[in-house]
C-alpha cells in the first residue's frame, strides 16, 4: 500500500463523469476511500472519505451532486472545498475554542489531469503526471485524442469483487495474448467476427509481425495489433464501426500520424498504466482494480467511446461491452475462473514456494523507428509481464521516489533530439 499506492499516481475519474460544479464521485486509492468533487471554479479536488472527528464516512452513495458532506454520526459538515462547514453545538460544547481550520478534509495531496483522465497521488515528490505518464501518452492519445472531440465513459460503473490479488488481472491484460485463443475459446466462438493476427480459437496460430508488445515505459505497457480494425474482432456485427473507422481514418491521421492513425486507431490495442489501470481501445472497456486485502479486489469496469461516435456505435459499444467483458460477460468469466483459480492454489505452504515461468521471448526486443519502448515482436509473448513485475520489485525497494529507476527505453523527445 505505501509503496505502490501511496506513491504513483492513481487514476480517479474521467471529468465526463462529474460535469457540473459539486458533481462528485467515490473512488478508492488503494485502500482509502477518496470523494473527488468538482469545484466552483471548475477545477477538481479530491479528499479522504473519512470524517476528522471520528473517522466515519462522511459520503456514502456511489457519486452524486453536494453542497455540502454531512457525518452521520455526530453532524459535522464539510464544503465542497474540504473545509468543515459546521459542528453541531460548536459553542456549547467546545466553548467557542475548536479551530475549524485544522479540521478540514484531508486532501489527496496532488491532483491532475490529462486530456480528461483525472489522477491523484499521495507523494509530493512524485514525477508530475505529464512525466509519469511519459511515451505511454503516445498511445493513451489513441483513445484520448483521435478524434476533436475527445472521449468519455459510458454507462455506469460496474463493479465485480473477485478473489485474487490486483497483479494477476494486471498481468493477464497487459501482455498476455497467450492465453486468448485457449481460454477465451469458448467466448471466441460465440462472437468472434475477424481474424486478430492469427489468434484463433484454439491457439490454432499466430502472426508475430501483426502486433507489438510494447514495455519499458517505466512500468506502462502496451499491447497492440497494427491492422487498425481487429479492436472490433469481438463483435458480431462490426459494421457500424468500421464505417464509423473508415469515414475518420484521414481526420484521425492527420492528428496523430500514419503509425497511430492507419494502423493502432481501431486496432486491437491493450494500454496499462501503472499499477492498477487499464483501457483497451477497440474493444472499448476501461478498468482499475482496487486492492482489498491481500487476496481480493474490486473490478470496476466502464464502456468507453470518442464523443465523435454516433450514438448508435456508443450504445453497440456499451452493448458489446457487457457481452464481453461485464459483469455476466463472456471473456471476463473465462478470466476470473483462471485468477481466481491462481490465487487459491498459491495458498499453501508447499505451492506458495513453486517459481512461475515468465521467460517466453526472452531476449527477443529491441527498438522500433518511430515508436516508444522496449518491443518484442506480436501479441504472444511474456514482455511486458517481465516488466510489470520488474517495475513492481523497483518499487518495493525503494524508500523513495528519488531511488526508483527511469527507464523510458527509446523514449520518443530522445529520437526528436537525435533527428533534430
Ligand atoms: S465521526 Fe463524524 S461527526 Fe463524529
Ligand atoms: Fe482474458
Amino acid at each position: 500500500m505505501e509503496r505502490i499506492f501511496g506513491r504513483c499516481w492513481l487514476f480517479l475519474v474521467h471529468t465526463s463523469q462529474i460535469p457540473k460544479t459539486g458533481d462528485y464521485f467515490r473512488t478508492f486509492m488503494g485502500e482509502d476511500d477518496v470523494i473527488v468533487i468538482r469545484q466552483k471554479d471548475g477545477s477538481i479536488k479530491a479528499f479522504l472519505n473519512s470524517c476528522t472527528h471520528r473517522g466515519n464516512r462522511v459520503c456514502r452513495a456511489d457519486r452524486g451532486n453536494a453542497r455540502a458532506f454531512t457525518c452521520n454520526y455526530h453532524g459535522w459538515s464539510f464544503a465542497p472545498d474540504g473545509a468543515l462547514a459546521g459542528v453541531p453545538l460548536e459553542n456549547e460544547a467546545y466553548f467557542g475554542k475548536l479551530d475549524r481550520s485544522k479540521f478540514g478534509l484531508v486532501p489527496v495531496t496532488k491532483v491532475s489531469e490529462y486530456k480528461g483522465l483525472v489522477f491523484g497521488c499521495w507523494d509530493a515528490n512524485s514525477p508530475s503526471l505529464e512525466d509519469y505518464l511519459g511515451d505511454a501518452k503516445f498511445f493513451l492519445d489513441v483513445w484520448l485524442d483521435a478524434m476533436p472531440g475527445g472521449s468519455a465513459l459510458l454507462g455506469e460503473t460496474q463493479k465485480m469483487v473477485l478473489g485474487t490479488n490486483w497483479k494477476l488481472p494486471v498481468e493477464n491484460v497487459c501482455g498476455d495474448g497467450y492465453h486468448l485463443g485457449w481460454a477465451h475459446a469458448g467466448a471466441m466462438s460465440a462472437v468472434q467476427s475477424m481474424d486478430l493476427t492469427g489468434l484463433n480459437v484454439g491457439n490454432s496460430g499466430v502472426d508475430l509481425d501483426g502486433g507489438l508488445s510494447v514495455a519499458g515505459m517505466n512500468g506502462h505497457m502496451v499491447l497492440s495489433a497494427l491492422d487498425g480494425v481487429s479492436g472490433y474482432a469481438f463483435y458480431p456485427d462490426p459494421k457500424p464501426i468500421l464505417e464509423y473507422l473508415e469515414a475518420n481514418r484521414q481526420t484521425v491521421i492527420d492528428r496523430l500520424g500514419e503509425v497511430r492513425g492507419k494502423q493502432v486507431w481501431g486496432a486491437q490495442v491493450n494500454i496499462t498504466i501503472f499499477p492498477n489501470l487499464q483501457l483497451l481501445p477497440g474493444l472499448n472497456w476501461f478498468r482499475v482494480y482496487h486492492p482489498k486485502g491481500p487476496g481480493q479486489i474490486e473490478q470496476w469496469t466502464w464502456a468507453m467511446a470518442e464523443n465523435d461516435m454516433p450514438e448508435a456505435v456508443k450504445a453497440q459499444i456499451l452493448e458489446n461491452q457487457c457481452l464481453t467483458f461485464g459483469l455476466a460477460g463472456l471473456f471476463d468469466n473465462d478470466d476470473g475462473d483462471n485468477l481466481t483459480a491462481c490465487t487459491e492454489q498459491s495458498r499453501g505452504w508447499r505451492t506458495a514456494q513453486m517459481d512461475v515461468y515468465t521467460n517466453m521471448a526472452l531476449g527477443r526486443s529491441g527498438k522500433r523507428e518511430g515508436l516508444p519502448g522496449d518491443i518484442a515482436a506480436g501479441l504472444v509473448s511474456e514482455h511486458n509481464q517481465r516488466y510489470f513485475y520488474r517495475r513492481w520489485q523497483e518499487h518495493m525497494m525503494a524508500e523513495t521516489w528519488a531511488e526508483v529507476p527511469t527507464y523510458n527505453i527509446n523514449s520518443l523527445t530522445a529520437q526528436e533530439a537525435e533527428h533534430a
